[in-house]
């Protein structure tokens, strides 16, 4: 079979060439003439084309004119000898119109990219008649209804396909299995739905992403065994379900191993059932999503051999019910860039091993059970960018070791544990981090001047524990501060003026002890009393609506009213009285 496959291939190949090399040494009329013809008929074909064209914002086919060589219109591409046109670029050009079944006309086209506008309406099946088809792009469009399988019937040459991002649906046609040369599907995010079609094993299929679709049934054990080239699946967020009545996911890995080339597999948002087992080990794989589903488990021994992931950059297992310790074996991942275990019930403690992910970026633990102290080898991660730890059971201090991430430039996430102590002075060679949220913990101690170290800060919240002291005047040095949420603590003193200098768009006082005057200018002029609430001997600030009792002077307030009346009208004149007593007692 493949071998009539090839002797096929080779004598459209001939054909090909011997057409070509007519139409180059033909100094004949005929063959010459008939590729004028040709251009002539692709050019009828352009303009019946652009007829249809509803709206063209960017008057990209301005230049669609009968007076314009084909070969010259905008996003038309002529093959060498300018016999015929084999290439359409359309792509991000904001047109919207009906697919004009008239492009069938163009048989010599190789390929079709009208990416990215707004093309409604089914594909014309007519489109068949390209049979030298090699790509047809049609991402983020306005397709609707389902693809005509006969679209599919002369697609000996096609490659590439890619509907993503349109609204598509029903069956993917089982005919697709007549495109042998097919190595790239796309059809994410339209409204697809059954099952994939065992067909496709005919294709020579190396990327294939079905996601965001409503297809059905089980992980396709069968067609991936059959799919040998297979380097990028994606199947997330679609109706499958793991074999055995969605308890078991480890007979799907078990074929995937035949993949041996694959890459990226994403599997998100299916809620499949089922354990990780051995089987997920693969050699090449370094792209694992797996986020979103109902994977649960203890820790199976076979999770040491996640080290034969050896390439992995990126594990997904967020959203899951895992309720086992964090394997240490994980540390053992090389080029691990990206791990996500959040929202499972992972609890016991953070293994400290993690710290051996030189390559690790984003450090997702947070929404777990994770108990304990913060590991300082953690912080030997010294390439992180996120590190999220909240939600969780921490306790014990920041360590100081977390000078050795100076580097990180994202975020910093431990709100919403039970850390304490105060923070280390070492977070404020934290040059470069964006955010910091240590909020809802029981932190004490005072905010150090140094904080304004941390330039680059956009985000602070330290609300919800238990600091003291006062706010340094410094945090005015922190230039490209946003948001400032420092609500219930016990901070004292004034409010550093220094804040109203700063670009702060947020700002929460709420429950601290403040005093004074409200400073004014900058957010303290857009601040609402909502942002002080709480505070007994804070003052002032019109926008605030909190009155200043204790500042008015003295001789205005009216205590002093009262005790000036009473005096003048009651001491006064009894004290007189007495006077004038105590002088008669005296004369007598
Ligand atoms: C295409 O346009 C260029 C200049 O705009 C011109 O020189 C060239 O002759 C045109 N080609 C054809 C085939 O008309
Ligand atoms: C293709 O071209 C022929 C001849 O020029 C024309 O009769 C026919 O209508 C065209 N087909 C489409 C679908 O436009
Ligand atoms: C396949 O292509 C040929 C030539 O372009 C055309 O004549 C034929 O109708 C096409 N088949 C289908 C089913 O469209
Ligand atoms: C295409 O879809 C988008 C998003 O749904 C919509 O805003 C737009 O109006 C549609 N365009 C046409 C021509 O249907
Ligand atoms: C796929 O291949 C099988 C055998 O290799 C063949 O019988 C079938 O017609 C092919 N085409 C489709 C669409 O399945
Ligand atoms: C599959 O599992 C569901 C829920 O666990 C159960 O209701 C159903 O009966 C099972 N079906 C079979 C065929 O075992
Ligand atoms: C892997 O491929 C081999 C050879 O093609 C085959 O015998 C075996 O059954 C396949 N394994 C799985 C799990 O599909
Ligand atoms: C997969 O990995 C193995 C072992 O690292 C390697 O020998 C093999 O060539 C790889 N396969 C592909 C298709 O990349
Ligand atoms: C942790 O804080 C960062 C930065 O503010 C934020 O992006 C992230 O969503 C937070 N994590 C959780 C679980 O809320
Ligand atoms: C700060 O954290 C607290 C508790 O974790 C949260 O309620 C509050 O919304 C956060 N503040 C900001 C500005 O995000
Ligand atoms: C918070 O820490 C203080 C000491 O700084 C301690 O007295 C208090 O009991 C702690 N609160 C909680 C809820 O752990
Ligand atoms: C500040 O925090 C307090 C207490 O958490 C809350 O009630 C108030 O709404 C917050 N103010 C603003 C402006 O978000």
């Amino acid at each position: 079979m493949a071998m009539g496959m090839t002797f096929i291939n080779l004598f459209l190949i001939l054909l090909f060439f011997l057409r070509h090399s007519v139409s180059v040494s033909g100094n004949t009329d005929s063959p010459y003439h008939h590729h004028h013809r040709s251009l002539v008929e692709d050019k009828a074909a352009l303009l019946a084309f652009k007829k249809s064209v509803l709206v063209d914002p960017k008057s990209t086919l301005a230049d669609w004119e009968d007076d314009v060589h084909v070969c010259n219109f905008t996003g038309v591409i002529c093959s060498q000898q300018h016999h015929r046109v084999t290439q359409i670029d359309l792509s991000s050009s904001g047109l919207v119109a009906k697919m004009s079944p008239s492009l069938s006309n163009l048989t010599a086209l190789r390929r079709l990219n009208l990416d990215e506008n707004q093309f409604f309406g089914t594909i014309p099946p007519e489109i068949s008649s390209l049979r030298h088809l090699q790509i047809l792009a049609l991402y983020d469009n306005n397709f609707t209804g389902p693809l005509s399988p006969s679209i599919f019937s002369n697609c000996s040459e096609l490659k590439v396909i890619d509907l993503s991002l349109n609204y598509i649906r029903g069956r993917i046609p089982e005919e697709i299995g007549n495109c042998p040369g097919l190595w790239a599907l796309s059809l994410y995010n339209n409204q697809f739905t059954g099952q994939l079609p065992a067909h496709l094993t005919n294709t020579t299929m190396h990327s294939l992403d079905v996601g965001y679709n409503q297809l059905s049934g089980e992980l396709p054990s069968d067609l991936v065994s059959k799919l040998p080239h297979l380097k990028y699946l994606y199947l997330s967020y679609n109706n499958m379900r793991s074999h055995g009545n969605n308890t078991d996911l480890g007979s799907f890995f078990a074929t995937l191993r035949n993949c041996t080339g694959l890459m990226e597999l994403e599997l998100a948002g299916m809620e499949l059932g089922g354990r990780l087992l051995r089987s997920i080990a693969h050699p090449n794989l370094t792209i694992l999503e797996l986020q979103e589903n109902h994977i649960f488990g203890h820790i199976p021994p076979e999770i040491v051999e996640f080290s034969l992931l050896l390439k992995l950059e990126s594990l997904f297992l967020s959203r899951n019910l895992f309720n086992i310790r964090i394997p240490s074996t994980l540390g053992k991942l090389p080029h691990l860039s990206l791990l996500d275990l959040s929202n499972n019930r992972f609890n016991g403690e953070i293994p400290a091993s993690l710290g051996d992910l030189m390559d690790i970026r984003s450090l997702l633990l947070n929404n777990n059970l994770l108990s304990g102290t913060i590991p300082p080898e953690l912080f030997r991660c010294s390439n992180l960018y996120m590190l999220d730890l909240s939600y969780n059971k921490l306790s014990g201090r920041i360590p100081p070791e977390i000078i050795e991430i100076r580097e990180i430039r994202g975020f910093i996430n431990l709100s919403n544990n039970f850390l304490e102590g105060p923070f280390p002075i070492e977070l404020s060679k934290l040059e470069n981090v964006a955010e910091i949220d240590f909020s809802s913990n029981n932190l004490s101690g005072n905010i150090f001047p140094q904080i304004s170290s941390c330039i680059t800060l956009k985000m602070i919240n330290f609300s919800h524990n238990s600091l003291e002291g006062q706010l340094p005047e410094s945090l005015g040095d922190l230039k490209n501060l946003e948001s400032f949420d420092i609500s219930n603590n016990n901070i004292a003193g004034n409010v550093p003026t220094s804040l109203s200098k700063i670009n702060l768009r947020f700002l929460n006082l709420s429950f601290n002890n403040f005093e004074g005057k409200i400073p004014s200018g900058g957010i303290f002029d857009s601040a609402t009393y909502m942002s002080f609430l709480g505070n007994p001997r804070l003052c002032g600030s019109k926008s605030s609506r909190l009155s200043c009792p204790q500042k008015k002077h003295w001789f205005r307030s009216r205590t002093f009213w009262v005790i000036y009346v009473l005096v003048v009208v009651v001491f006064a004149p009894l004290s007189a009285v007495f006077c004038v007593i105590g002088f008669l007692r005296l004369r007598s």
